[in-house]
Formats: C-alpha cells, sequence, structure tokens
C-alpha cells in the first residue's frame, strides 16, 4: 500500500514538470497565431510583427479586432475565437519574444 502511494505521488510530479515547462514556452492558442505573426525578430513577413511589443498594446488591438471598431481582413474573425484569458496569455508571450 505505502508503495503504490510512493509510486502515485511521482507519477503526478512526472506529469506537472512537462506541462510547467509547455506553459513557460507558449501558451495554448499562441501556435494559431505564429503561422502568420513568426514568434521570433528577423523574420520578415506581410503581417505585422508582434515580437517585442508590450502586452497591453496587443491586448488592446484584439478586443478592437473582437468588436470590428478595427477593421481587418482576418483578424475580425481570428480574435473572435479566443477568450480574453487566451488573448492576455498569448500577448504577454509574444511581448516576451525577442
Ligand atoms: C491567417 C493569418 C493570421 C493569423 C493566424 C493571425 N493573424 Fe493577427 N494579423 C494578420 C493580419 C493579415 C493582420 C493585419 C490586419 C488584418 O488585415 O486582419 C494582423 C494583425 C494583428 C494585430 C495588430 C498588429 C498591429 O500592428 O496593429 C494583432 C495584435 C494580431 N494580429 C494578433 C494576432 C494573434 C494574437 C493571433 C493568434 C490568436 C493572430 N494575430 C493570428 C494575420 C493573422
Amino acid at each position: 500500500m505505502k508503495t503504490k502511494c510512493v509510486l502515485a505521488a511521482a507519477v503526478l510530479v512526472g506529469a506537472a514538470v512537462p506541462l510547467a515547462a509547455a506553459a513557460a514556452e507558449a501558451p495554448p492558442g499562441a501556435s494559431s497565431c505564429s503561422g502568420c505573426h513568426p514568434a521570433r525578430a528577423g523574420v520578415e513577413t506581410a503581417v505585422p510583427r508582434l515580437t517585442g511589443r508590450s502586452a497591453s498594446e496587443l491586448v488592446a488591438q484584439m478586443q478592437a479586432f473582437r468588436s470590428g471598431q478595427r477593421p481587418a481582413t482576418v483578424m475580425n474573425q481570428i480574435a473572435k475565437g479566443f477568450s480574453e484569458a487566451e488573448i492576455q496569455a498569448i500577448a504577454a508571450w509574444y511581448a516576451e519574444q525577442h
């Protein structure tokens, strides 16, 4: 019985580590942005750069897209697919990429 508890604890700790590592890399949803908005500086694309910009500015732009206040070709639709918390996590992550 005691051995089982120790094993269960080891499994739980083992499962928590990869989750924490993934969160430090990119929040859920960020990979759906990085296809168009590169996650690294130095990659030239036609879409506006998000890396290194302030998280609050990115969140404000996403809110403007979602409400239709800011006209867009694709971002109006994309912004509607993300929750407030997801947008904030993605914006904070992009702000830290260089
Ligand atoms: C299909 C390609 C595509 C995807 C995927 C995409 N974007 Fe965009 N994004 C664009 C384009 C193109 C623009 C310019 C506005 C427009 O025409 O929609 C833009 C503009 C923006 C802007 C405004 C930038 C500025 O300079 O004002 C922000 C912020 C933004 N996107 C965030 C995101 C986030 C966050 C995601 C992921 C949830 C995302 N985008 C996914 C193509 C994309």
